[in-house]
């Protein structure tokens, strides 16, 4: 905890401090009160009780000015935990990978970034605040009592030496509780999450019962574990209330013996009952402490989970540095063989090279392992040493900054995000003028449609960009790598949702400009890969085949079949 209040200091003490003045004034009122009622009918008392009240009203005015110190104070020190504890989350997930993101749900990462967080913010603020006020009230209160009379305070406080059962009881329960509390939460918020951007499937699939009584259920579990969070919760305040009632029975009992017998004066005995019930909020103050810590401390556990994490791919520490930005890449696969975890291997000794101004086709069947191929060239997975090499340097030695400007990639599922076109294609850099975006989109062949839309560039994007056609969101995302414009290009299937004829544009298109990159192309169609001067065969992660197109067909092998089929379904679709 204190590591994340470390940094304000000084906004915590001074908060502490101010709520340390509250207390005190508050103190103060009961033995005022209690003076007050000793002279109540003696003469001239007139006087006294004026006095009095102003004192009362001095220390109800220092109450309220230093109520609200502490209160700004601690909250903007909880509120700058919360940020740190927050931006340091999302530093860190921004460092990870696949393997990371493989494995977490984005409505439980989601949970923990928000709900999580906000459990932690009230820790570091009201959790703070009951916990303080909890010891100090509580001991400050202790010490006006045994200023009155010690005996009468040990009997009257006896009852409570039973809370320090109940905190062990209830703490760990609680702690247990919170944690499947949150738990569930994460839960509901990937139920909803997925349901949500899977709608088309659900829909279409007639699946709106099914997931109504599935939610139903996560739903209920979600409700279930907080109400059994609520009635301990319920119990805790019900018993610390209890052993309060208790120690007003023996306040009463006793004191009231004693004012009979002459021991103790009347104010005396109020001034003492006073504080006993200035008691209850310290006492009370525990319970809230208990459970906000208990929740806050579930939490930060979540938190920290993920932020424990280690950076499965990362810079190298004593990384390569390149003089200046290559203008060309060389591009070599040597050896590499790969696979997921202990799985069989998805890439077997795969050897391949791309020069600068070469294009370089890859074709294979689903599943064969190009993508896993080229993640492994951009670093999205991590590669064995000496395996990958750009301009003869290992790409591990690469900062992966510098590695990935090298490289102009379209993955094979087009990703976008939800504002305006200018900034999806401009993503890499944004400061890019209209010129530019627009002379990019022209040669993905989509300025005609953007130039049709009510906004042109300004238009906004759906979610991953829902309202524009498959073949659209390809070419969006060919013309944000057009604008990187990196050395070496990588299209993972990127024209598989575009038309032959479009496709056919936009390579002629880019040919001036891959006069001196190198490019690799992978595709599923036979006509996708007429422009290369290379064409690899992948099968079962391993390479079949390699030479030109027309080698290719002349060696009558996988190539050769590849082309055949497609050329009987062109003629069947024909006809
Ligand atoms: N994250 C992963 N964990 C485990 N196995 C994976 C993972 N990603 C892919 N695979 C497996 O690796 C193999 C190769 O997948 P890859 O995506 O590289 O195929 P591909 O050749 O690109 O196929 P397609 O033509 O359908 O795009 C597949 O058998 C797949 O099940
Ligand atoms: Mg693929």
């Amino acid at each position: 905890m204190w590591k994340y209040i470390k940094k304000y200091k000084l906004l915590f003490f001074i908060s502490l401090l101010a709520l340390l003045l509250v207390d005190f004034s508050q103190l103060l009122i009961p033995r005022i009160i209690g003076q007050i009622y000793d002279t109540l009918g003696e003469e001239g008392s007139f006087r006294f009780f004026l006095i009095s009240g102003l004192k009362i009203a001095g220390l109800g005015l220092s109450v309220f000015a230093f109520r609200f110190f502490w209160r700004i104070f601690l909250i903007r020190m909880s509120r700058k935990v919360e940020r740190d504890i927050r931006e340091n989350l999302f530093y860190r997930l921004l460092t990870f990978s696949q393997h990371f993101f493989g494995k977490w749900n984005t409505g439980d990462l989601m949970a923990r970034a928000i709900n999580d967080i906000n459990h932690i913010q009230r820790m570091f603020s009201f959790g703070i605040v009951s916990i303080f006020d909890a010891v100090v009230m509580g001991l400050m209160t202790l010490g006006f009592m045994l200023s009155y009379d010690v005996k009468f305070t040990l009997i009257a406080v006896s009852p409570l030496s039973l809370l320090s059962f109940i905190v062990l009881y209830f703490e760990k329960r609680i702690h247990r509780l919170s944690l499947l509390v949150q738990n569930r939460f994460s839960r509901l918020s990937t139920f909803v999450q997925e349901d949500f951007s899977g709608n088309f499937v659900l829909k279409s699939l007639n699946r709106e019962e099914e997931e109504k009584n599935r939610f139903a259920s996560v739903s209920l579990d979600y409700l279930d574990k907080n109400v059994r969070l609520g009635r301990i919760q319920a119990l805790l305040h019900a018993s610390i209330t209890f052993i309060i009632a208790i120690s007003n029975v023996l306040v009463i009992y006793v004191g009231g013996k004693n004012v009979i017998n002459g021991i103790t004066s009347k104010g005396d005995l109020i001034a003492f009952l006073s504080y006993l019930n200035m008691m209850v909020w310290p006492m009370i103050a525990i319970g809230f402490a208990i459970n906000i810590h208990q929740r806050g401390r579930a939490s930060l556990e979540r938190v920290e989970e993920l932020t424990g994490y280690q950076p499965v791919i990362t810079d190298p520490p004593n990384p390569f540095l390149p003089e200046k930005k290559p203008e060309t890449l060389s591009v070599e696969v040597r050896n590499l063989t790969f696979s997921f975890g202990e799985g069989a291997p998805i890439l077997e000794n795969v050897s391949l090279s791309i020069a600068p101004g070469e294009t370089v086709g890859l074709i294979g069947r689903i599943g064969s392992g190009k993508s896993t191929l080229v993640k492994l060239l951009a670093r999205l997975l991590k590669t064995g040493d000496d395996t990958i090499f750009f301009n003869g340097v290992d790409i591990n030695r690469y900062k992966l900054n510098d590695l990935r400007a090298l490289i102009s990639y379209v993955p094979q599922e087009p990703f976008l995000f939800s504002t305006t076109i200018r900034e999806n294609v401009a993503y890499y850099d944004t400061s890019l003028d209209d010129e530019a975006v627009m002379e990019a989109l022209r040669k993905a062949d989509l300025s005609g449609t953007i130039e049709e839309m009510p906004a042109g560039l300004d238009t906004s994007l759906g979610e991953r960009g829902v309202n524009l056609s498959g073949g659209q969101k390809q070419r969006m995302t060919i013309a944000r790598a057009i604008l990187k414009d990196a050395p070496f290009f990588i299209f993972d299937d990127s024209f598989s949702s575009i038309d032959t004829d479009t496709e056919e544009r936009i390579l002629t298109s880019l040919a001036p400009l891959f006069e001196n990159k190198s490019v690799l192309i992978i595709a599923h169609r036979i006509s996708t890969l007429r422009y290369a001067d290379r064409i690899v065969v992948l099968d079962e992660g391993r390479i079949v085949e390699e030479g030109t197109h027309q080698e290719l067909l002349e060696a009558r092998g996988a190539y050769y079949d590849i082309f055949n089929r497609q050329k009987l379904e062109e003629k069947l679709g024909r006809e």
